[in-house]
């Protein structure tokens, strides 16, 4: 059996190492040094995260699960008939194959990702699981500028899934400026499906950055190795741990790596000093009440038309659609 038949061919977007390497530099040039988080997901990076994922303390994606299984048939009612899915970030498609099972007459579904490797995998394998859907991955990075690939028919309508409260890696600022370049680059009866994580007990929250198991540490300092392969880095892993902090003032928790001792580190031929104790900002994890998304949405130009949670309120999915 042809398993790739309904696979269109890969559209390569994806940045020149260069973006990466310029990203690094700068920011570790930073008085607060930082280095954006997006780029956390190399290969092992996405497969630490699938393992974060599947974590006791980390409740978004067992909860955003249960939000799309309890609802998923309002979720396709207002996807509509004969609609393209684009999803930004699609790492292994788990959460869409809940909409995928109910769309039956998807015109294509469109994933995008940045991990190549990990995004043509997934892709053949939703279209095994889907042959009667055709699939059109897109390695991307979707933060930046993206084309749309042609459709491969008519399409009533697109719908951008954004699953994951990932647009809580933005800070406030920027997830406006994210969500509105999307806007701008949708026609008017498009719509947005989007994950959001909400503000709860800090507890619950400091643990699912601080797992026992020490997957988020290593998924962080997963970084410094990429690093020290892509950019000719020194990093010693074992002189740097991970923090991961509440910011009550910010509504974040925020995810540090921490220089356990004073040294020196080399990348790409430029040296950086750390004293004892100095970190570097590896992630934001923005966390958003029903009203203060709606209004960021909504100067984004989208409006909130649905919003699904779960019983404890910790989640929600948000159907939205752009301001006519
Ligand atoms: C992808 N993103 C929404 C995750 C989060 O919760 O911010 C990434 C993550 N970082 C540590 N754990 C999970």
């Amino acid at each position: 059996m042809d398993t790739t038949s309904k696979t269109l061919p890969l559209v390569d977007q994806a940045p020149a190492t260069e973006s990466f390497r310029e990203a690094v530099l700068d920011g570790l040039r930073k008085p607060q040094k930082k280095i954006p988080s997006k780029f956390m997901y190399d290969e092992r990076g996405s497969k630490l995260f699938d393992q974060i994922c599947e974590l006791e303390e980390y409740y978004p994606t067992r909860t955003e699960i249960g939000i799309m299984q309890d609802h998923v048939d309002a979720m396709v009612e207002a996807i509509g008939p004969r609609a393209r899915l684009v999803e930004l970030g699609s790492g292994s498609s788990l959460k869409t194959r809940i909409l995928l099972d109910h769309l039956d007459d998807l015109v294509v579904y469109v994933p995008i990702d940045i991990s190549r490797a990990h995004l043509v995998q997934a892709a053949e394998k939703i279209a095994t699981d889907y042959p009667d859907t055709p699939v059109q991955p897109l390695c991307a990075d979707y933060t930046s500028s993206f084309d749309l690939p042609e459709p491969p028919g008519p399409v009533a309508r697109t719908v951008v899934y954004y699953p994951g409260s990932t647009v809580g890696n933005f800070r406030p600022e920027q997830a406006r400026a994210f969500l509105g370049r999307i806007a701008d680059g949708l026609d008017r009866d498009a719509g947005l499906l989007i994950g959001v994580d909400l503000k709860k007990d800090v507890d619950v929250l400091r643990a699912a950055y601080n797992d026992a198991d020490g997957v988020t540490a290593a998924f962080n300092l997963n970084l410094l190795r990429r690093i020290n392969r892509e950019l000719d880095g020194n990093f010693d892993l074992d002189c740097f741990e991970h923090q991961g902090v509440w910011n009550e003032e910010e509504g974040c928790m925020e995810s540090f790596l921490r220089s356990t001792t004073e040294q020196r580190v080399t990348v790409d031929g430029t040296l950086f000093s750390f004293d004892e104790g100095e970190t570097i900002h590896m992630e934001y994890s923005y966390k958003y009440t029903l009203d203060e998304f709606a209004g960021l949405v909504g100067e984004a130009g989208f409006s909130v038309e649905q919003v699904w949670t779960d019983e404890r309120d910790h989640f929600s999915v948000q159907y939205c659609t752009i301001d006519a």
